[in-house]
């Protein structure tokens, strides 16, 4: 029986559009879904959205959509980038989908029957963006969430709670005894300390909104929905067909969740105590990867700095991308992206490495013996280097499977380098000058060897790339020579073409700065007025025309650290975007009592940077008589509504 794979993504929440981000955590699981189907494996490869909880809520109701109709919007968008990208995904799941609904409800009373759900009141903080419940000792001042740095609000409801402590000693074991089950090293370390810190029960329903999946009928108990978190984790048991058909449950033991290192504690502590509630096997890995930021800064749609994968796959090639996602950073930890940094990897290791080393065995092979490319002297000039190859080929598959992707392709490039040196060092063109075809054409026959290897096991990061070359050289890439000329280092005879470069070489940034448009406050021009008096102090109406004030919801308000004047606001002026907006009305006004409502702003102020490092994209206008009140409007009004 084949040995089976279960890859999953982190399933996307909806109140986004996709990013580098997301990208990279799919291209990490594609990448490991292509290795596992290479090595023969049966592979099922899921990804989807995440679209319940009161973050899609809000985010919908700021673009005055039902959530459904924003999750719709939302999800078709990530969906078609991934098959855009031909990630080879089995299965997208939306958390919307019914057979969702039932599996969660399912859950939901297999944990209540196995007496690990009771009912009870939650009281404490709650950070809507990470979704996520706090005890004020956790949070940072201004009771700011720890992870996003949000205000969190204050929540008294009543909920029916998960018994999380009751399997600390249970996961403290799983960590102990499996070592690979968290990985990388330091992330596993953070969750053991983590859980070493005692664990509360988990609040699992909310009844303060409605956006999310019932309670079961049996439980009789109409005002609750499922805490978005367990309703996502049950997606992985979902697409398995879990207490419905089971169809695929037999993938389950061989599972593998890739997640960013964000949302590692509800993989590694939530979930797993989930699943020994079900009595269902712990995942195989849980592996969390780091972050990308953007010349060194957090990437942020207030700041404009958001990168749209699409756009650099379109400039750049998706391959090539790809190839940097995977090379740039050490699994776990986090990188820093740039256009410059991507052309240098692109144009080095891929064109100058890679590239050229196929340009040469075609060029070779074709002086030297019309295209073909026989192997029969290669083990007799060149075993040493077969040997140093297939030790760089064996590490390359470990840290593939460790999901150290950086150093699976630093090793392939080993082997790219070995072969580029054997051809340097050993000057073909002199050897054919000195009558010595023979070890000339096995230099060449142990290039195109060594680059079929490379080839084959680089297939998963590149494939297309790949399959590019294997047509040029006339060999497949499959779980047949997988076996053959990776595993058992055999050799094979070769017939090459001639091809274009594979990697052109880039001269120049191909992109210009990689930002989100912002909507541009759209102001006429209207001609001068010819001949007008200019009383002082006095406008003209084409002069009050040039200025727009929109109304406006603030969505987040926060004090800025190191300012006692300054509120930063995130404002939803009914834009693609909502702006960030910096005011300085700290002295007057608390932030949380601001979120929800509607102000006006003046929207066609030129941006400006506040305190070195804030974009303020407006001015919220308020009247002052000593004290100072915001301007706002009687009744709600739609979001963007132009004042004047
Ligand atoms: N919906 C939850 C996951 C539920 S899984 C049962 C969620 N969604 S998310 O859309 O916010 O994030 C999905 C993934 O994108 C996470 O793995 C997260 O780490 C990753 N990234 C989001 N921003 C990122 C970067 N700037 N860099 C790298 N990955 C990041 O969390």
């Amino acid at each position: 029986m084949k040995e089976k794979a279960y890859i999953t993504t982190p399933i996307y929440y909806v109140n986004d559009v996709p990013h580098i981000g997301h990208a990279y955590t799919t291209i990490i699981a594609d990448t490991l879904a292509r290795f596992n189907r290479l090595q023969g494996k049966e592979t099922y490869f899921m990804t989807g959205t995440d679209e319940h909880g009161q973050k899609i809520e809000q985010a919908a109701r700021a673009r005055g959509k039902t959530p459904k109709e924003y999750a719709d919007e939302i999800s078709a968008k990530f969906r078609s980038l991934w098959d855009e990208f031909e990630i080879s995904y089995d299965h997208f799941i939306r958390t919307t989908d019914e057979e969702h609904k039932q599996t969660v409800q399912n859950v939901f009373e297999k944990m209540q029957a196995n007496g690990d759900i009771y009912k009870g009141e939650y009281e404490g903080f709650y950070c809507v963006s990470c979704e996520t419940f706090f005890n004020q000792r956790d949070l940072l001042e201004d009771n700011r969430c720890p992870d996003c740095g949000r205000v969190t609000s204050l929540v008294k409801e009543e909920s029916y709670f998960f018994k999380l402590s009751k399997y600390e000693d249970a996961l403290l074991k799983w960590y102990e005894n499996d070592e690979l089950c968290v990985i990388p090293k330091g992330k596993k370390n953070e969750v053991v300390s983590f859980v070493k810190g005692g664990l509360k029960d988990l609040s699992v329903t909310r009844t303060s909104f409605d956006w999310g999946i019932k309670l079961p009928k049996s439980a009789n108990d109409d005002k609750h929905v499922m805490y978005v978190w367990l309703d996502a984790l049950i997606n992985y048991l979902t697409t398995l067909g879990y207490s419905r058909d089971n169809a695929r449950m037999n993938f389950w033991p061989h599972t593998t969740h890739i997640v960013g290192k964000d949302i590692l504690r509800f993989h590694a502590v939530y979930w797993p105590a989930f699943l020994m509630s079900l009595g269902l096997p712990l995942p195989k890995h849980v592996a969390a990867h780091g972050w990308w930021t953007i010349d060194g800064e957090k990437m942020s749609k207030s700041k404009g700095n958001v990168i749209n994968p699409r756009e650099v796959a379109n400039a750049y090639g998706l391959e090539n991308f790809r190839y940097f996602l995977l090379r740039e950073v050490p699994f776990g930890q986090d990188g820093d992206y740039s256009q410059k940094a991507l052309i240098e990897r692109i144009n080095s290791e891929l064109g100058n490495g890679l590239g050229n080393l196929l340009s040469r065995i075609v060029g070779m092979s074709a002086k030297y013996s019309d295209y073909k490319i026989d192997s029969k002297d290669v083990i007799k000039f060149h075993k040493a280097e077969l040997d140093e190859a297939k030790g760089y080929l064996d590490e390359a598959i470990k840290n593939l499977e460790n999901l150290a992707t950086n150093r699976y392709l630093e090793d392939l490039w080993k082997v790219v380098t070995l072969a580029n040196a054997a051809v340097a060092k050993y000057e073909p063109w002199s050897l054919v000058k000195a009558g010595k075809s023979d070890e000339a054409n096995a230099l060449v026959a142990l290039c195109a060897n060594l680059l079929a290897k490379v080839a084959i096991l680089l297939s998963p990061a590149m494939p297309k790339t790949c399959a590019k070359i294997a047509d040029t050289l006339a060999f497949s890439i499959d779980t047949a020579s997988y076996e053959s000329l990776v595993l058992k280092n055999e050799i094979s005879n070769f017939t090459a073409k001639a091809t274009e470069p594979l990697f052109p070489r880039i001269e120049k940034e191909l992109m210009g700065e990689a930002r989100e448009p912002k909507e541009e406050a759209k102001v006429e021009a209207k001609a001068e007025p010819k001949e007008e008096k200019k009383e002082e102090g006095i406008i003209s109406i084409d002069d009050f025309a040039k200025i727009v004030i929109k109304v406006g919801e603030v969505l987040e308000c926060e004090r800025v650290e190191g300012s006692e004047k300054l509120l930063k606001f995130k404002i939803d002026l009914g834009e693609e975007q909502p702006r960030q907006i910096l005011s300085g009305i700290a002295k007057y006004y608390e932030p949380s009592s601001l979120v929800g409502k509607q102000v006006c702003v003046l929207a066609n102020l030129k941006e400006r940077t506040m305190m070195k490092k804030y974009v303020s994209q407006g001015m919220i206008l308020s009247a002052s008589d000593g004290s100072l009140t915001l301007l706002g409007t009687q009744g709600k009004v739609k979001n963007g509504a132009i004042v004047g």
